[in-house]
């Protein structure tokens, strides 16, 4: 089968993880959206590539090393494995996952210094100022709060060494003029106008090298110095598509069409990020979109505080289609959202377990009773082919036909908008549609009358083709059920088509099979017992 021809490109990223330690759920939650993105592009018919990654260098993860008796390089190793041992758990679609370790990205972010540099927009001088171990931040005095890191609150330190500046300053003006002109480089308004005022305030150059600890890319021109973490972690970028060095993909996929952030790091990809490219004479990303965090009824997730939810866990327990659809439904892209178990575990039960798994199970039983498991083809008037004409159709056909088909149009509104969570209630509206058909049309009753043989066939098969539609529409979010969706309404072989959402009418003869409940339906209260308890044994 010919492929649809493509779109265009279309190149989305994620941050690049730090392996302090093991992810949880608020990082999962990022790329959760990255790759529901990309699977929803690449069905539409654009040739995606979906970068993601791991920030390996820098003081911090020197420190964390230096802790547990063992280098950087096996630190970082042993965490990254475990990140991409996730990703395949949760069966993230990325293109290319790069680490900030690899030589391709280290000679690649070294040609960056040097362009940079040959720009004039490198100078030496001496650092002074308060950083942030934890956020790999300097902040000056005035930046503090109470004495603190304004950004997590925790501990600075004093720092004097000789070290290159970026002339970051210059660019001040270019950038004031990026978030006045194009409102949409930075979603949402409300981070682009702090964007706006924090560079209005003034920028200071910004250091870009240390010589205090080594666990980073050298210097180019000067090797006893490292380049700063956040110079050598925003460039992954550009480095993972060959730039400088082998430009077919560069040429191909840049501009990214969205950089996903979350809201504390917009600052490093509106700010820092641009100003490096335009010393490059680089275009701009298109978009940086900065997101919420996922906070505990307590306050913020932290690894420090061991206080996180382990996205593994709960994948054993659920399913990653389960954990994908409550991430992409619960939460409002741009703020913060509260996850407890019990929010959670609301949502599967309600949704999938109810809404999704009583109408496949219920509509794949009567097609078995009343139709010996075989699909019926609807009344269509006695004519052959063709749609029935509208005086022939009931109303509640109707409906659910123009419900069912007018999704897939409404969905792609949403996710080009990046709101996950109203494109999931559109598909959503679609099962309440359907379920509510059932109860107006009563196949129960139906099947008690010779009389209506011909209308239980219309409404049998207008249930199978509305789950038709919704195994395409769930499919770039929760891949699993939509095949499991297509094996029991006996078409799993053939390709979803995204296009075929639109068709109300396209399912032909097929044999239904029964299957496994989609979603079992779990006792809540035993449930959340059982995560409680194994949080204390953590
Ligand atoms: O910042 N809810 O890495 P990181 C939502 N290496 N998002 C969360 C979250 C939560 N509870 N906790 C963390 C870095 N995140 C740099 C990035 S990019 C060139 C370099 C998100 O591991 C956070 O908002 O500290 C951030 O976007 C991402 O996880 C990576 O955080
Ligand atoms: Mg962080």
């Amino acid at each position: 089968m010919l492929k649809p021809e493509s779109k265009g490109a279309y190149y989305i990223t994620t941050p690049i993880y730090y392996p302090s330690s093991n992810l949880h759920i608020g990082h999962t939650y990022c790329t959760v959206m990255a790759d529901a993105m990309a699977r929803f592009k690449r069905m539409t018919g654009y040739d995606v590539m979906f970068l993601t990654g791991t920030d390996e260098h820098g003081q911090k993860i020197q420190e964390i090393a230096n802790t547990k008796g063992i280098s950087p390089q096996q630190h970082v190793d042993e965490i990254v494995e475990n990140i991409i041992k996730l990703w395949a758990t949760m069966e993230i679609s990325y293109d290319d996952f790069i680490r900030t370790t690899e030589e391709r990205h280290k000679r690649r972010v070294q040609e960056i210094f040097r362009k940079i540099n040959d720009k004039g927009d490198i100078y030496k001088g001496e650092y002074e100022g308060w950083y942030c171990t934890p956020c790999e931040s300097f902040w000056t005095e005035k930046q503090l709060v109470d004495g603190k890191c304004p950004d997590c609150g925790r501990e600075v330190k004093l720092t004097r060494e000789p070290a290159y500046f970026f002339r970051l300053s210059k660019y001040q003006d270019s950038l004031i003029a990026l978030f006045e002109n194009n409102h949409e480089f930075l979603q949402p308004d409300s981070r682009r106008n702090e964007m706006l005022q924090f560079v209005k305030q003034g920028l200071e150059d910004l250091c870009i090298s240390r010589s205090s600890f080594d666990w980073g890319i050298p210097v180019p021109i000067e090797e006893s110095q490292v380049i700063y973490v956040w110079l050598d972690a925003l460039s992954n970028y550009i480095t993972a598509l060959g730039w400088p060095e082998e430009l077919e993909k560069y040429e191909k996929y840049w501009p990214a069409n969205v950089h996903l952030v979350g809201k504390e790091i917009v600052r490093f990809h509106t700010v820092i990020w641009p100003a490096m490219l335009m010393s490059m004479e680089l275009p701009l990303p298109e978009k940086v979109l900065g997101h919420g965090w996922l906070l505990l009824e307590g306050g913020k997730m932290s690894k420090s505080k061991g206080n996180v939810v382990d996205p593994v866990t709960l994948i054993e327990r659920y399913g990653v289609d389960a954990l994908k659809y409550f991430l992409l439904r619960e939460y409002s892209f741009g703020m913060d959202g509260i996850y407890t178990n019990e929010i959670m575990l609301n949502r599967i039960n309600s949704d999938l377990a109810n809404d999704l798994g009583n109408l496949l199970s219920r509509t794949v039983a009567m097609i078995e009773k009343y139709r010996d498991g075989s699909i019926p083809a609807p009344d269509n008037g006695g004519r052959t082919g063709g749609e029935p004409a509208a005086g022939e159709m009931h109303e509640t056909d109707a409906e659910l036909a123009e419900i069912a088909s007018g999704a897939a149009s409404k969905v792609e509104e949403h996710m080009n908008r990046f709101a996950f969570n109203h494109a999931m209630e559109e598909i959503w509206a679609v099962v309440s549609r359907t379920n509510k058909y059932i109860d107006e049309n009563r196949p129960w009753v139906l099947a008690k009358e010779e009389a209506d043989k011909v209308r239980l066939d219309t409404v049998l098969y207008n249930l199978a083709e509305a789950l038709r539609i919704i195994s395409i529409l769930i499919m770039p979010f929760m891949h699993h059920t939509a095949e499991k969706i297509r094996t029991q309404l006996g078409i799993g072989d053939e390709e979803a088509k995204w296009e075929d959402a639109s068709v109300f009418g396209l399912i032909g003869q097929a044999n239904v099979r029964k299957g496994d409940a989609l979603f079992p339906r779990i006792d809540i209260e035993k449930e959340l017992e059982s995560l409680e308890s194994m949080k204390t044994v953590e």
